[in-house]
């Protein structure tokens, strides 16, 4: 234990308890010398009941260690924010329908907002005396007419490394792990907070106006994280960012007008600390122990040294106990600290509730917390309050203590009465979409009031700022989104984010027309029986269909019947009717079933409340089917070898080896049949690979049951795929190089022969690529391979981030483009110059590519999120705002992918949704009708 001299403390680096007592003495006693005793009698015997000098000091020291944080008392009298910029000119928002996060989130308003000297001064019908100042003078302001549109406070995220792993990925600002420990307090994640991270923009274009920067969790505890304002600041600094930083770490004091502010540790168990480390959960746990323990001593001997202190027994005191490198946890164990803690499964949760009741420390939130749905009780046995938990929506399975993740982990965490927050884990989910994971948490059942709070209000009070932020109530920090729709429809995006009133969006763009009942709260449907079931088999419930018909299935109050090959949307008519399927292919519809003499061999009868059947829709750009727990080797494929990276075994093939997927599938996977119980049939998944050559890709039905059943692999080899990426071992001149080689027909074996017959144009290729220039490249030597062949390769590009820009030409190469993040983000240098949409361009790279006729599939490269096909459909088709048919829009995801990748399609597989068409959130999908597998099956 160093409790007197910290090691590396320097005169300039005073552990802050000893500026505390610096910053008293000066003031009190004016004398510049610290912890020097200077007695004022030299009568030795009497020194034991004679004060040092600094006497006031050492008691204002321990007077300080109880007071407990909070804000200031007049803080709710503030007339200026601390953030006030000046010249920020005031600004009335007129008309505005407000979501104001009161009365537990249940509070709607329709009024006005004033906001001057960043705080929100009145809320409620204009008035004069709003603009006019004591002395009858008027506040100069601009005017927004929100037209009646919805308003929320800045949406906050509790869990973001914005900043400290700055986007795109570069080494050079790679800073959110430190592997030089298990437990470092002492690491502050301000210190690498960088200011150019390009998505701080971003995340504001999504209405995050504060985010808490955390440490990552390569360490049981990993160091201190910090709430900053994402707006830019003039002084362009990362302290400048900071929302209401503790006192000490610029120098101040606590000052005894000033209670202490909040400070934020990021601690981890389970897998992320033991990968590192080589450790298992025992070893971390214990490694927690040992920081506590030491922080403990310390805190014990400051305790003791105050009661002395107190009682005027001054011998031999000493110095005041302090240690740099405990000196948060000894915080932590004062109260003084929002521990936030990312914690996934039962077994770490019951440990971390173990050693906060055996530390008596309180755990603000769970991060992640993917098991705590299933362990209520576990979270309300830990010290203090129970812990929040901090999600994800539907982000799961992307290791093994996430595997029993739930999408109605929110929904039933609430109904425990335990507090839920929707987090981004930025750049993990890109920020900018926080308020998707909360609009799929109120579809998955978490009340509606419930799912704003979780990125608002609750977020702010487990920051301890709810005192300032999360909000729209008058005092309260000027941070405000403004809404195209209501915030729990899909499409939402801000028309305008204030952040301590200056407005965020310099020009706007915003989608033409959005469809009216947008602007209405979404009503989902209702899961309580999925919710239970979800608890019940603890995390994995059964997800094969409950029934599979191969005979005849009579479809009730059909709304919309949706038909092949054009991918028309038909509804029928007269009204809701009536659709006959007979070994999964429709016999009649509406009318012209009024003559159907079957009744008698009807299995079964499913009334879709004038829902949908409508186009089964094929993922592509992950590896369904090929992985289940990515890390987990033993549960997947596993990977492909790369020539480049080393000689192929000659038994193999040598360097002419090409890997099939389809010799690697496997069936019934959680994510493969989550996609499939939410619209998606079809997969195609080409092999996981690290290299060039990327193989053969494979088209599978999700919901079949194993490889050998009817209809289970749809298409054995589809397309033959590359990748070009920087960054590898070898240059993107030289992976060039070799494709053009192989293109020529030079290259040996399978590999050879394949590629072989892409440059003759034989079958498709796919190349995997991000950047414009590597774009123009694999245009130029298509170009170039045809010329010398004579022909014409079917070649489409996937990814392919910033192909927008080369709309033009890839339309005349007729190159077609498979998006495989339909939101994208600038992860790496050769993504920058991405075209983010709404509302920060007119157009997203979908829409600019369209209107350039290139053929454009939408994938998804996620596997756990190929689940939401139909509502990153639904989002580009509202982004469009009429420039896009619903047809269209369909048609991205599945005929489009199917054609791109030259894959059969079959326009009769459909999939049946209650209570609303294919891209309504009230709809959700009950089964399908599979013509190639002969079957209805109904989840
Ligand atoms: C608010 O906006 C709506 C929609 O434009 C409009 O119908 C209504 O009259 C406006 N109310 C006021 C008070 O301006
Ligand atoms: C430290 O930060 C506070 C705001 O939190 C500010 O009032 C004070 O002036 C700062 N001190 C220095 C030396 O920068
Ligand atoms: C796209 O195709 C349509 C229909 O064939 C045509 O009218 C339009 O001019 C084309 N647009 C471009 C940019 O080539």
């Amino acid at each position: 234990m160093d409790v007197k001299r910290p090691l590396y403390a320097s005169d300039g680096a005073r552990t802050p308890i000893a500026r505390l007592g610096a910053f008293v003495l000066l003031a009190v006693v004016g004398l510049a010398s610290v912890g020097s005793y200077l007695f004022t009698t030299d009568v030795v015997e009497h020194v034991r009941h004679v004060a040092p000098v600094n006497a006031q000091a050492i008691l204002a020291t321990c007077a300080a260690l109880d007071v407990p944080v909070a804000p200031p008392h007049d803080f709710a009298e503030r007339t200026t924010s601390d953030r006030f910029v000046e010249g920020t000119k005031a600004t009335l928002i007129k008309n505005a329908t407000i979501w104001t996060g009161n009365d537990d989130g249940k509070e709607i308003v329709n009024a006005d907002i004033f906001i001057d000297k960043g705080i929100i001064k009145f809320v409620g019908k204009s008035s004069k005396h709003w603009f006019t100042g004591e002395s009858g003078e008027v506040t100069a302001f601009n005017t927004f007419d929100a037209a009646g549109g919805w308003v929320t406070p800045g949406i906050v995220d509790l869990h973001s490394h914005i900043g400290v792993g700055a986007s795109p990925h570069l080494n050079g600002a790679s800073d959110t792990n430190s592997r030089h420990g298990i437990t470092q307090p002492w690491l502050r994640a301000l210190d690498g907070l960088n200011t150019h991270d390009m998505s701080f923009a971003l995340s504001i274009s999504g209405g995050v106006t504060t985010s808490l920067v955390l440490p990552g969790s390569a360490n049981s505890i990993g160091g201190q994280g910090f709430p900053i304002k994402l707006r830019t600041t003039a002084e362009r600094s990362p302290f400048s960012k900071l929302l209401e930083p503790w006192f000490t770490y610029n120098g101040s004091g606590i000052k005894p007008v000033h209670p202490p502010r909040w400070r934020y540790l990021k601690q981890a168990c389970g897998e992320n600390p033991s990968r590192v480390y080589g450790n298992t959960r025992m070893d971390n746990i214990y490694a927690m122990r040992v920081a506590y323990n030491e922080a403990r001593k310390v805190k014990e001997a400051q305790d003791a040294y105050c009661v002395k202190a107190q009682s005027g027994q001054w011998a031999e005191l000493g110095e005041f106990p302090e240690s740099l490198q405990w000196e948060m946890l000894v915080d932590v164990l004062r109260g003084r600290v929002k521990v936030n803690t990312h914690c996934y499964e039962a077994t770490d949760l019951d440990g971390l509730v173990r050693l906060s009741n055996e530390f008596k420390f309180q755990i603000e939130a769970f991060h992640h917390a993917h098991e705590t749905y299933l362990v209520p009780e576990v979270l309300k046995k830990a010290y203090g309050k129970p812990p929040a938990s901090a999600l994800f929506a539907t982000h799961a399975r992307f290791k093994r203590e996430a595997y029993r993740g739930s999408e109605f982990a929110p929904k039933i965490l609430h109904e425990n009465g335990l507090r839920v927050i929707m987090k981004s884990d930025h750049p993990v989910l890109d920020s900018r979409f926080l308020v998707f994971e909360a609009q799929q948490a109120h579809y998955y059942g978490l009340p509606w009031n419930v799912a704003l709070s979780a990125v608002t209000t609750t977020p702010a009070n487990a920051l301890g700022l709810d005192h300032r932020i999360g909000y729209v109530r008058k005092g309260y920090d000027a941070d405000i989104v403004l809404w195209d729709v209501h915030p729990l429809s899909i499409p939402a995006a801000p028309k305008q984010v204030f952040i301590d009133g200056i407005p965020q969006l310099a020009h706007p763009h915003l989608a033409k027309s959005k469809a009216e009942h947008l602007q209405k709260l979404p009503q989902p449907p209702n899961f309580d029986e999925e919710a239970k079931k979800a608890v019940e088999w603890e995390g994995l419930p059964p997800l094969h269909p409950k029934q599979s018909w191969k005979g005849t299935v009579k479809f009730v109050q059909v709304g919309t019947l949706w038909t092949g090959p054009g991918l028309q949307a038909k509804t029928l008519s007269p009204g809701p009717s009536t659709v006959i399927v007979r070994g999964g292919r429709v016999l009649c519809t509406g009318t012209g079933c009024s003559d159907f003499q079957g009744d008698s061999e009807v299995e079964a009868t499913v009334d879709l409340a004038g829902g949908a059947l409508a186009p089964s829709l094929i993922s592509y750009g992950s590896t369904l089917g090929l992985q289940e727990i990515p890390p987990e080797l033993t549960t997947g494929d596993g990977i492909a070898p790369d020539a480049l990276r080393g000689p192929i075994p000659a038994i193999l093939g040598g360097d002419g080896t090409l890997i099939r997927a389809v010799d690697g599938l496997q069936f019934g996977g959680r994510d493969a049949l989550l996609a499939y119980i939410s619209g998606v049939g079809t997969a195609i998944t080409g092999p996981v690979h690290a290299g060039v050559i990327g193989g053969l890709s494979t088209a599978f039905a999700l919901g079949a049951p194993s490889k050998l059943s009817k209809g289970a692999v749809k298409q054995r080899v589809v397309a033959l795929h590359a990748s070009i990426s920087k960054g590898g071992p070898v240059s993107i001149s030289t992976q060039i190089a070799l494709l053009r080689r192989l293109l020529h027909g030079d290259g040996p074996g399978d590999a050879g022969k394949h590629f072989k017959s892409a440059g003759n144009g034989e079958i498709p290729l796919v190349i995997d690529v991000q950047g414009a220039d590597e774009i123009a490249t694999l245009l130029e030597l298509k170009e170039e391979v045809e010329t010398e062949l004579g022909s014409t390769i079917k070649l489409s590009i996937a990814g392919a981030t910033e192909a927008h820009l080369l709309a033009k030409e890839l339309a005349a190469a007729g190159v077609g483009v498979l998006i495989t993040r339909p939101r994208p983000f600038p992860s790496q240098w050769s993504q920058q110059r991405l075209l983010p949409g709404h509302p920060l361009s007119a157009h997203s790279a979908v829409d600019e590519l369209l209107a350039h006729n290139v053929t454009v599939g939408l994938g998804e490269g996620d596997k756990a999120l190929a689940r939401n096909a139909r509502f990153n459909l639904a989002w580009i088709y509202h982004e469009a705002g009429g420039r896009l048919s619903k047809e269209d829009t369909v048609s991205l995801g599945s005929s489009n992918i199917a054609a791109l990748l030259g894959a059969e399609y079959d326009a009769t597989d459909l999939v049946a949704y209650h209570g609303g068409d294919i891209f309504d959130f009230t709809a959700k999908a009950v089964g399908t009708v599979s013509s190639s597998r002969g079957v209805v099956d109904i989840f």
